[in-house]
């Protein structure tokens, strides 16, 4: 069998790209063929490069042109785009070409704190400014409705009564870490 290809996107501190390729690192029928970021500041940038990974650093302008992506990903033979705390919108036509095979993740329970503006410490924020008493994290493919698409995984964590942005980044980057990595596996090889 040949193994499932999949292509990570990232803008941020790569805490799930990491946790993603240790996972994959040696996988009998997944590969993780490249990673990449729409920001040459990112810490994932230079994680990557050290794990040894293809890291393509694009520009913000680059990142809109859903042609320009799909010929990237198609001469890669990618099977399945990961969002892995990627920050930007992805094009349309994008989209269009990857049906049911993006897949993303986010740091609230869906449909709550989700749509535009909502994303890392946005999201965290606001969910401390409702004084939530609890929240999680959503795996869903992506189609055209910022977060809306088909859900695939959601996993719940109490919020402590002191609990403060630190503490609630922590536990979300936890939660997203021991679980993205087994929902990514489970949904591309199903
Ligand atoms: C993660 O918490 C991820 O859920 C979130 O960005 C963070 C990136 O952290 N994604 C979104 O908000 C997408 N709407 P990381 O760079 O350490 O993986």
């Amino acid at each position: 069998m040949n193994k499932v290809r999949l292509a990570l996107f990232a803008s941020g501190t790569g805490s799930n790209v990491m946790s993603i390729l240790d996972y994959f690192k040696d996988h009998q029928h997944v590969e993780i063929v490249f990673v990449l970021t729409n920001n040459p500041q990112a810490l994932v940038v230079e994680k990557a490069q050290a794990f040894g990974v293809r890291i393509d650093v694009l520009s913000n302008e680059i990142v809109e042109n859903g042609n320009i992506l799909s010929t990237i990903c198609e001469a890669a033979a990618i099977d399945y785009v990961i969002l892995a705390g990627y920050l930007r919108k992805i094009p349309a036509d994008f989209i269009h070409n990857y049906p049911q095979k993006i897949i993303n993740i986010h740091p609230s329970l869906l449909p709550k704190f989700g749509g535009k503006g909502m994303y890392g410490d946005n999201v965290h924020k606001a969910v401390l400014a409702e004084s939530e008493v609890a929240t999680g994290i959503t795996i869903h493919f992506v189609n055209e409705e910022f977060d809306k698409g088909e859900l695939i995984a959601q996993f719940s964590c109490a919020l402590a009564a002191d609990e403060t942005l630190a503490t609630l980044k922590e536990k979300i980057h936890a939660l997203e870490q021991l679980n993205f990595p087994k929902v990514i596996e489970k949904t591309v090889l199903n």
